[in-house]
């Protein structure tokens, strides 16, 4: 097996604080990777250190090794640029509040034309929510295509975040999805499993980074834990399913509608 991301002896200092020390894994063709450890041990920080955001105030070394762009360290300006884009990322917190009146077309549009430098016309943003944004009982969708994301629950920007990247960058070579589930209800929770489930099995050698704190995903086959030492392989990763139910074979949960 190839790997798509590999991540050695990953050290990252905030502010001269040590945070994260001597972390390696890496992340295979197919392999679908949850990350986990306690609150603010670092797991998030080492998302964004792939993708080299935020990094003011942070010193790293070690190695970050992908495979299409090389030393993701040493990359920046264009090349950067086009490395971030070819992932599908998602980053912890939803930042819609100051969005005024954007639009949730624009935003899933403008998601694909970060990714593949072509939006998407209205019918297929319709067609991606009507695929993967259930009706409620009341006929109602949480949003369609006009609504505007400024005003958004917590669940509903979630949501929004989770659709709009990964149903827009079904090809991306790896997708790093830092906790899909924040704020999500159950109905929504099992529909994102089952999103992220469709797209790796429509696109059987994409890798994915994962982290959550909730062991709902059928579909991960290796779970790495971050501690203060470093990272190491969970050997009795359990799944839990006493909120979910259980998934079919494929690791689909049925839809409750
Ligand atoms: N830019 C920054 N400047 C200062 N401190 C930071 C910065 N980024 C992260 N930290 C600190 O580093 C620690 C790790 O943060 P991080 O977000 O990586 O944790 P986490 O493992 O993802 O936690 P959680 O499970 O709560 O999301 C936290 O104490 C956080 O405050
Ligand atoms: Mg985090």
């Amino acid at each position: 097996m190839e790997n798509i991301l590999s991540i050695q002896d990953l050290s990252i200092r905030i502010n001269k604080q040590p945070l994260v020390e001597n972390v390696s894994f890496s992340v295979g063709e197919g392999e679908a990777i949850l990350l986990s450890g306690a609150n603010g041990i670092g797991k998030s920080t080492i998302l964004k250190s792939i993708l080299q955001l935020e990094m003011d105030g942070k010193d790293i070394s070690g190695q970050i090794i992908n495979r299409s762009f090389g030393n993701v360290l040493s990359l920046n300006g264009t090349e950067l640029q086009r490395f971030r884009s070819s992932i599908a990322y998602i980053q912890q917190k939803d930042e819609y509040s100051e969005m005024g009146s954007i639009q949730v077309r624009d935003i899933i549009s403008e998601s694909r034309e970060a990714h593949t430098g072509k939006n998407l016309s209205n019918a297929e943003v319709n067609d991606l929510i009507d695929k993967w944004i259930p009706r409620r009982s009341d006929g109602k969708r949480v949003f369609d295509a006009n609504s505007k994301p400024a005003k958004f629950s917590g669940g509903e920007q979630r949501l929004l975040s989770v659709l709009s990247v990964i149903a827009t960058r079904p090809n991306a070579e790896l997708m790093i999805i830092d906790e899909p589930l924040n704020n999500l209800d159950f109905v929504n929770a099992r529909n994102i499993s089952n999103l992220i489930n469709r797209v790796i099995k429509d696109n059987p050698k994409m890798g994915l980074l994962m982290i959550s704190h909730c062991r709902i995903f059928p579909f991960i086959t290796r779970e790495i834990g971050l501690t203060a030492k470093g990272a190491s392989l969970v050997e009795e990763r359990y799944a839990c399913h006493s909120c979910f139910g259980e998934a079919n074979a494929e690791g689909f949960y049925t839809e409750y509608r």
